[in-house]
């Protein structure tokens, strides 16, 4: 899909489509009522008629408008005027492209994003908006033999009325919406790949072919070179796996090498049975999903090296299976990390703080600036939070701060828990340094205590995406998040720290 930002008028366009809102109870906005005024009032007529309130979310094609130069004329429904906020928008433009899809239109002219939305200015509702569209277009059909469906007919779309004084800053906002789209196309993807085909050497090829499309440095550590690093930890997940264990490194540097980079540590559990400690079967193939932070932290990186963002970030991935086996680790096994700490594991299916710990190590020898990890680490989290806002604990409140800012700017819901030290005894071990489980109460917060025993060199924030990474029963598949907070951070880091 196109898009062009205009400050053209609705009723000047020879589209396929123009898309102007409606608001409770019949109210035309300004491109409505641009639209009725040249077709004789025909608009506020079929409005009176009684065929649309304007309840936000709802939409009514309308074909061969008397006078207009457009084939069709497309109201949305926006919902109350003084109460349009960000859900209200959000609702009107999934709408618009539903509607948009089920006609015929090859392009459209929308005229949604002069209208005024609580808290935000045209520049979001710009990048909302191109994400929204990416969004409604996107399939994961690479696996079946044919193509269903049909594929929509939706090839351009204009945004106008934009004024000429915006006109730069939405370009940028049209740009930033892009890259995000791409980045989370790529974490839909890779989250909704076959767990035989998304393995670990899977996810090292794609770090690698980026690197390669982008002048960008992939490091793949394999079983060896994790050995000697000391990566016991790492390497006792992947014991019970026939699929050898990676540690990936994707570094990409977008200003001066000497400043000091931000560390993305994603969990790449390509299939997490929970090994010897097995998870019951229903809705197992989920588990799939397990490697979500590791796909955002690629897909983050797609979408700064798009827009050639000056930030110097650097991913890292430790990525494995989790699976039972005669060789697998077994509950009261007891590993050295890569940080000399031991660890007792009472449960093998807390496996993705077992290969943060040590990807967390290694992220050291960066030197980060701040190190942010990114994991569907707890079922906890999602008893928490639900699936809306993904769970945010850190060492440092300025960071955590600054993550939540991201997070409301990209309407990418996050929360923060605490990370008090009185949580810490619940990790107390008799035979190592400190087990893997904390027990029921707390899951998150304790899993994410584990993780602040090898973040003590570095400002470092946490991100349990249990709840968010993907979406389960009939609409099953990958979100996407939480790559428009990270983007969005370092879209701010890019600007903070502008000479
Ligand atoms: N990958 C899971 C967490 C998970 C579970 C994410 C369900 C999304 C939905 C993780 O590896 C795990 O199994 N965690 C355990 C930890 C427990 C054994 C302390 C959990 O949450 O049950
Ligand atoms: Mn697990
Ligand atoms: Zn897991």
């Amino acid at each position: 899909m196109k898009f062009s930002i205009k400050s053209g008028n609705p009723e000047k366009q020879h589209s396929a489509c123009v898309v102007v809102g409606v608001f409770e109870s019949r109210k035309l906005t300004e491109a409505a009522q641009a639209m009725d005024k040249v077709a004789n009032g025909y608009i506020s007529g079929i409005l009176r008629s009684g065929d649309m309130e304007g309840k936000a979310g709802s939409a009514l094609v309308l074909h061969n408008v008397p006078d207009t130069l457009c084939e069709r004329v497309l109201l949305v429904g926006l919902g109350k005027e003084q109460e349009l906020g960000d859900k209200g928008y959000f609702d009107a433009v999934r709408a618009t492209f539903k509607a948009l899809h089920e006609t015929g239109a090859g392009d459209a002219a929308l005229f949604l994003t002069e209208v005024p939305v609580k808290r935000h200015d045209t520049a979001w509702k710009v990048s909302q908006l191109v994400i929204m569209a990416a969004e409604s277009i996107y399939r994961f059909d690479r696996l079946k033999s044919k193509a269903e469906g049909t594929k929509p007919h939706l090839r351009k779309v204009m945004l106008g009325a934009i004024s000429r004084t915006e006109l730069a800053a939405t370009e940028e906002a049209l740009q930033q919406g892009l890259a995000i789209a791409e980045g989370m196309n790529l974490v839909k993807d890779l989250g909704n790949l076959a767990p035989n085909i998304c393995t670990p050497a899977y996810l090292a090829e794609q770090a690698v072919a980026m690197a390669r499309a982008h002048k960008l440095k992939a490091t793949i550590l394999g079983q060896k070179d994790m050995e000697k690093l000391g990566m016991g930890s790492l390497l006792a997940v992947a014991r019970g796996s026939r699929q050898p264990a990676q540690l990936i490194a994707l570094e990409y540097w977008g200003r001066a090498k000497k400043e000091k980079p931000i560390v993305l540590v994603g969990k790449g559990v390509t299939f997490d049975t929970g090994g010897i400690s097995l998870k019951p079967a229903a809705e197992m193939d989920e588990m799939k999903y397990d490697m979500c932070g590791a796909a955002s932290v690629l897909g983050t990186i797609a979408a700064i090296v798009r827009m050639r963002l000056p930030v110097n970030v650097v991913g890292i991935i430790p990525t494995t299976e989790n699976m039972p086996g005669g060789n697998a680790t077994k509950p009261g096994d007891v590993v050295t990390s890569m940080s000399g700490q031991t660890i007792e594991i009472l449960n093998t299916d807390a496996e993705g703080r077992l290969i943060l710990c040590d990807a967390l190590t290694y992220a050291e020898r960066y030197e980060p600036e701040t190190v942010i990890d990114i994991a569907t680490l707890t079922g906890a989290c999602v008893i928490a939070l639900g699936h809306v806002a993904s769970g945010l604990l850190s060492n440092d409140d300025e960071l955590a701060e600054e993550l939540l800012y991201a997070s409301r700017q990209a309407a990418d819901r996050a929360w923060r828990l605490p990370l008090w030290d009185d949580y810490q005894e619940q990790l107390k071990s008799n035979f190592a340094d400190m087990a893997n489980i904390g027990g029921r109460a707390g899951g998150t917060i304790t899993a994410a205590c584990f993780l602040s025993r090898f973040t003590k060199k570095y400002r470092w924030a946490h991100l349990d995406i249990a709840g968010t990474a993907w979406k389960s029963g009939k609409e099953k598949g990958a979100t996407g998040r939480p790559v428009p907070l990270l983007t969005q951070f370092l879209i701010g880091r890019a600007l903070k720290k502008n000479p």
